[in-house]
């Protein structure tokens, strides 16, 4: 049957007191309606239709990528009105699933077990059962069977009692969905459309409404507030946390470990606390990665190890290197095995071949250094002329002394060494020793001005 995905996303969370829409608050690093699309698309579906009204503009820009139908709901006049907007893009046969752009977390697991459910009726719903239901639409059952969703403040205090709720995630027959739409009213405590009001239409045509329930509970929480935006936060997190652990690596405290996209460890992966993962990473066995520590779309093979307080974005990291503790490297950095890089060392677009070593405060950028070189405490590969990047090459088995300047376009060869306190604007040719700085002045016995006591 075909599946549409239709996502309720029109509403403007004025409790998030934000100039962004609600659903482009991130969680874990991605928009709320990002984590939604995401799994929308795990599942297949024909088409995925989000209704957009509160910055509609951005929202759209957002997501320009992404293969999403966008239909304007330009007054909220409820969720049943949501929905009936999308009627005259909504094919009349197949089947479709209705998500709130506001509740991220929903699984592809509940929701396949859902579509399978509603298969045969034509309506399903995700229902939790939760100890304090206030404020949310309670399931009706009689005999067991659903009879109706009343919203709370429509509920009298028989129905406020009611511990199940509806968590506002349906699959519908789309033929249903033409059919009942158009009959809403909103003759209600709020004034609105609602959607909820489909279910006692299908129990009136003898359908009988299917429910099941979301595998772990936060996957259905909605995000109405900052509040409720951390707490979501950290149940995700805690979540993503124990996938990792049970894939092996070694989280030494989950409640402190941010990933804000995908994280992809071999065996026997450290991670100590504090350690901030984003976009998408690669760590290779044995890798360890001290407290700290900020790492992203950045690949860092076997047997490395990072101290703390080391920032990566977008670099590439070769098998036993050493790196940090506050070691930054920047996109481009691309070190080979063995490499060591230390306290306050930058890299930004180079390469650093096997073995060389930058172990104190140095700039390496648009550099090319290639293997078992030296590169002094505080040197600078001076890359820009205020208008202009330029290259540095160093060679095999180089030496830069400490606090040199390498004014670039330059090249440095194999076997070649550079004085302390050089500033090197000429090529050194391989295995030649260059110093540019001027002679010692010596005075004998020379006296320092003193202070005149009063
Ligand atoms: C809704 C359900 C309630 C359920 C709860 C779960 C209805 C009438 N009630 O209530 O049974 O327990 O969700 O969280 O459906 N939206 C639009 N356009 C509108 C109105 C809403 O796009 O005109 C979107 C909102 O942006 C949000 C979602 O629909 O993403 C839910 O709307 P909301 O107003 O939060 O519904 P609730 O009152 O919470
Ligand atoms: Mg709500």
């Amino acid at each position: 049957m075909s599946t549409s995905v239709i996502i309720l996303a029109a509403g403007k969370g004025t409790r998030m007191r934000s100039s962004l829409p609600k659903v482009l608050q991130p969680l874990a690093g991605r928009p709320l309606l990002g984590h939604v699309i995401e799994t929308a698309k795990k599942l297949h579906a024909d088409n995925i239709i989000t209704i957009y009204g509160h910055g509609g503009d951005l929202v759209q820009k957002e997501f320009a990528q992404e293969q999403v139908q966008w239909v304007e709901q330009a007054e909220q006049l409820g969720t049943g009105h949501a929905v009936k907007v999308t009627l005259p893009v909504l094919p009349k046969s197949g089947q479709s699933l209705i998500l709130s752009g506001d509740v991220p977390c929903i699984s592809q697991a509940t929701l396949q077990k859902l579509l399978n459910a509603a298969q045969n009726t034509g309506i399903g719903l995700v229902t939790l059962t939760l100890p304090n239901a206030s404020g949310y639409g309670r399931i009706v059952r009689e005999n067991g069977k659903i009879q109706a969703i009343v919203e709370h403040k429509d509920a009298n205090d028989a129905q406020r009692q009611i511990k199940e709720i509806n968590t506002g995630i349906y699959c519908v027959s789309n033929a249903k969905l033409h059919e009942w739409l158009p009959k809403l009213s909103n003759n209600n405590a709020q004034g609105e459309y609602y959607l909820t009001d489909i279910v006692a239409m299908a129990i009136a045509d003898g359908l009988e409404v299917e429910s099941v329930e979301p595998e772990r509970a936060f996957e259905v929480e909605g995000v109405n507030d900052r509040v409720q935006l951390a707490a979501l936060e950290r149940e995700f997190q805690a979540d993503q946390a124990k996938l990792l652990m049970q894939h092996g690596v070694h989280l030494i405290d989950p409640s402190r470990f941010d990933l804000r996209g995908t994280l992809v460890a071999g065996t026997d992966v450290r991670i100590d606390i504090n350690v901030i993962i984003e976009g998408r990473c690669e760590f290779g066995d044995n890798v360890e990665i001290g407290a700290g520590c900020v790492i992203k779309n950045t690949q860092i093979a076997s047997g490395t190890k990072v101290q703390p307080y080391s920032i990566f974005d977008n670099a590439i990291v070769g098998e036993n290197t050493q790196i940090g503790p506050f070691s930054r490297l920047r996109p481009g950095a691309k070190l080979a095995n063995d490499v060591h890089i230390g306290n306050f060392v930058e890299v930004k677009n180079s390469s650093i071949g096997l073995g060389s070593k930058a172990n104190h405060f140095t700039y390496l950028g648009d550099a090319e250094i290639g293997a078992g070189s030296n590169i002094g405490a505080g040197t600078i590969t001076c890359n820009y002329d205020g208008a202009n990047k330029f290259k540095t090459v160093i060679g095999n088995a180089a030496f830069i002394g400490s606090n040199s300047s390498l004014v670039a376009p330059v090249t440095i060869g194999n076997g070649a060494t550079v004085g302390a306190g050089s500033t090197i604007t000429s090529d050194v040719a391989d295995h030649c020793l260059a110093v540019e700085r001027s002679k010692q002045f010596v005075k004998e016995n020379y006296q320092r001005p003193q202070k005149i006591k009063k």
